[in-house]
């Protein structure tokens, strides 16, 4: 089926959600595709100082005001979205993203490897690895920046199902871009990781983020990748069908020639 997937990279402004909800609708006005994927915590942004701060934006998966306007949008735009956010539920807050799609259906992954200081902040996501119908009912799946260092991620998304990786992100490290060739590769998966841009600073912290966000086909090709302070959305067009065969070469599947016995659990 062919079908129109997009990333948006922008810089969110830290701890002004309003803000970076009117930003994204911006950007995303008349933006015309499928599925579209915002970075990791895009509300929000990312460096925070305590508890508290994280709290203070926190939100339901299904029922605050991310979710709200993402609901509008879909239905709007006839698109569904992936975006990053920092979920309450009850006691716990977890790094998470949701599916918004436009039948007004939610879906919602908790980040399984949290790095550095967002262990301090989130409880490490009770989610697992999960494929989740997106607009045309692809199949879709979905982790979380540092999640890309084990392969077991992409990996478990991919035997699972997935057509399509959603990869919200806020990447420091230099690695991840380049990786994710390999992980589309190793899996035959299409991945769009969407990074965000520029520097969040908290006090006497400060962290960069490195942007080039980018969408990947079966065989590891970039179809398309911004620069690393572009705040845009970008769009491609791609087949999915190509993620449905595993194929590496005629005598080689991926998944069929794998020898788990051999294998370290
Ligand atoms: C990251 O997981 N945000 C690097």
């Amino acid at each position: 089926m062919k079908y129109r997937v997009g990333i948006c990279q922008f810089k969110p402004e830290l701890l002004d959600v309003r803000a970076n909800l009117d930003k994204m609708e911006q950007l995303l006005y008349n933006k015309k595709a499928d599925l579209i994927v915002l970075p990791e915590l895009a509300n929000s942004g990312y460096l925070f100082n305590s508890s508290d701060e994280v709290y203070s934006i926190a939100e339901n998966a299904f029922r605050g005001i991310t979710s709200q306007l993402f609901l509008n949008m879909a239905k709007q735009n006839n698109t569904s979205y992936v975006v990053g956010l920092a979920e309450k539920d009850e006691d716990k807050i977890f790094n998470s993203a949701i599916l918004v799609n436009p039948d007004q259906s939610i879906f919602v992954y908790r980040k399984t490897h949290l790095f550095l200081e967002e262990k301090l902040w989130f409880t490490p996501g009770n989610t697992g690895f999960n494929i989740f119908p997106a607009k045309k009912d692809v199949k879709l799946g979905i982790m979380i920046c540092f999640d890309w260092i084990f392969p077991e991620s992409a990996r478990t998304l991919s035997l699972k199902g997935a057509q399509i990786i959603a990869h919200p992100a806020n990447l420091v490290l230099p690695w991840c871009q380049q990786a994710m060739i390999t992980r589309s590769l190793e899996n035959r998966v299409f991945t769009l990781t969407c990074n965000r841009t520029g520097k969040d600073i908290n006090v006497d912290k400060q962290m960069s983020f490195t942007g080039m966000s980018q969408i990947l086909d079966p065989e590891g090709k970039i179809m398309a990748r911004l620069d690393q302070e572009e705040e845009k959305v970008i769009i491609a067009e791609i087949e999915t069908d190509n993620a449905l065969d595993k194929n590496i070469t005629p005598a080689n599947d991926l998944f069929k020639d794998r020898r788990s016995e051999f294998y370290q659990k």
